[in-house]
């Protein structure tokens, strides 16, 4: 594991998955260019000497798109395979033991800072990603931090950030997300939230902060476990959050509640491949401090039109999660679990040993309450039996189109919890803030009370496989 992110950088490097552009523009050429690489499932992006900008102040993008950057910035073995990610991840965060980070006097990110009159978010080179974005994101691949007030832990999360003007910024964190319980919090007593956005990090920081880890456990002590050592952090100079040390940009200030300031934030290309959540008014953070390393690095993760995987290509933060809540929840006989669709959170599928009548449906009903929140989320919900790899889509639909007859094995149950991210809102839901979603629950699993007589698979035994490939042994090394 790294401890910033200019060591992923060099070690993706050493792997040829890192391609230097120079000479782009922020406004709108950057996006497509990451567009169009991400479309080909190619390298990560280094973007220097961007148009306007002094050279260093650089732009890293498609950097966990494939699943080298993924398995580097988790610490995960590169010939594993994509069911053992999941299942090694689920294991790793089940034997969780919190290493809280580690405060210093001092750091790279102080390397530059510009305080109160002198704060300028557009020296950093913020792109313009999508046609229709509302404006800059600088905070795409960004880190939130916030204090609970109550509590006193300190939260991560990623939500995206919008410039305003060159002292403020708008971030959008849907309903029931950490750092919008906590700022509520704050707002409800009339203060103003202390708040700190990195901006470019180690990415296993990046990653955990997208990952639902449970309310009331920091994810710097999440990320020290990984690492096996704390987390370095240094404490911002006007809010006293911890701030990674070798972080690249982070902006820090105050976020007054909404009655005060509050600002139009998008439309943004977002991760289902819509501009869904148009623009509306958001909370601000006016920016006390902007710190940044010599020769910064933003780093950027806008989302690209679905079939392109814009995020994790194996879906460790919601499947692996799934998995562990079904295992926390006494469900015996799961396999398997895996997601798939956009985002990695709209599809999910459990392979499972059916031990008794209504055992699909347990646990597809647990699925579909356990994935909640993201828009989208969980909205459908596969079962599958344990001869189905459920991390191979064709096998599921293979399942789904032969052990499920419509009539009695799809069942649509409404009312969850979605997200104003959501596609298919209607306007009115919108307007009344209804935010909610139907799920569809698909057993494909063999019908519990004949699965015995169900028709033998057409597929030649492990045995007659192995001889067959034994005694042709020539064939099979050339086909
Ligand atoms: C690339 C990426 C971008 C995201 N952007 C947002 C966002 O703009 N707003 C939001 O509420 N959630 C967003 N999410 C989802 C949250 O980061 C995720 O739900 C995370 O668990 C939130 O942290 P929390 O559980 O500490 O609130 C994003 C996830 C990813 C992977």
């Amino acid at each position: 594991m790294f401890d910033d992110l200019r060591q992923f950088l060099a070690a993706l490097e050493a792997r040829g998955k890192l391609e230097q552009v120079r000479g782009a523009d922020w406004d709108l050429e950057i996006g497509t260019i990451n567009e169009l690489v991400s479309e080909k499932q190619g390298p990560g992006l280094l973007f220097d000497e961007v148009k306007g900008y002094p050279p260093g102040f650089r732009i890293a993008t498609n950097l966990l798109h494939h699943k080298i950057g993924q398995k580097l910035a988790l610490g995960l073995a590169e010939d594993m395979t994509d069911l053992e990610v999941v299942r090694v991840w689920k294991d790793w965060m089940k034997q969780y033991r919190p290493l809280p980070p580690k405060v210093v006097p001092d750091g790279p990110v102080f390397e530059n800072i510009l305080s109160d009159q002198d704060v300028d978010l557009f020296k950093i080179p913020a792109p313009k990603w999508h046609m229709h974005d509302g404006g800059r994101y600088i905070g795409t691949g960004v880190i939130t931090i916030t204090r609970d007030p109550d509590e006193g832990w300190v939260n991560f999360g990623t939500y995206r950030v919008m410039i305003q003007d060159e002292k403020t910024l708008a971030f959008y964190a849907s309903p029931g997300k950490h750092a919008t319980i906590m700022r509520e919090k704050y707002w409800a007593k009339g203060e103003p939230c202390p708040v700190a956005m990195c901006f470019g990090q180690d990415l296993l920081l990046f990653c955990l902060s997208t990952m639902p880890i449970p309310w009331g456990t920091p994810e710097y002590d999440v990320a020290g476990y990984l690492r096996k050592k704390p987390v370095e952090v240094v404490e911002g100079k006007a809010t006293g959050l911890p701030i990674p040390a070798t972080a690249e940009i982070v902006a820090e200030g105050f976020s007054p509640p909404p009655d005060q300031d509050s600002r139009p934030e998008g439309p943004f290309g977002e991760w289902q491949g819509y501009y869904a959540s148009g623009s509306r008014q958001e909370p601000v953070v006016h920016v006390k401090n902007l710190y940044f390393r010599n020769d910064p690095i933003l780093f950027g993760q806008p989302p690209v039109k679905p079939p392109v995987n814009t995020w994790f290509p194996i879906p460790i933060h919601t499947a692996s999660y799934l998995w562990d809540r079904l295992e926390e929840a006494g469900m015996m006989g799961v396999q398997g679990v895996y997601v798939h669709g956009p985002g990695n959170r709209i599809i999910a599928v459990i392979s499972l040993k059916q031990r008794y009548p209504g055992h699909a449906r347990q646990l597809a009903t647990l699925a579909g309450a356990f994935l909640q929140g993201g828009a989208c989320t969980g909205r459908y919900i596969i079962t599958v039996d344990d001869d189905i790899d459920p991390s191979n889509l064709d096998e599921v639909l293979w399942a789904v189109c032969t052990r499920a007859d419509p009539e009695t094995a799809i069942s649509i149950v409404p009312g969850f919890l979605t997200s104003p991210l959501d596609p298919m809102l209607s306007p009115e839901h919108r307007q009344r803030k209804q935010f909610t979603t139907a799920k569809v629950f698909v057993d494909a699993c063999w019908p519990y009370h004949w699965k015995d007589k169900a028709p033998p698979v057409n597929r030649a035994s492990d045995e007659l496989r192995q001889k067959a490939t034994a005694k042709f042994k020539d064939l099979f090394d050339r086909v």
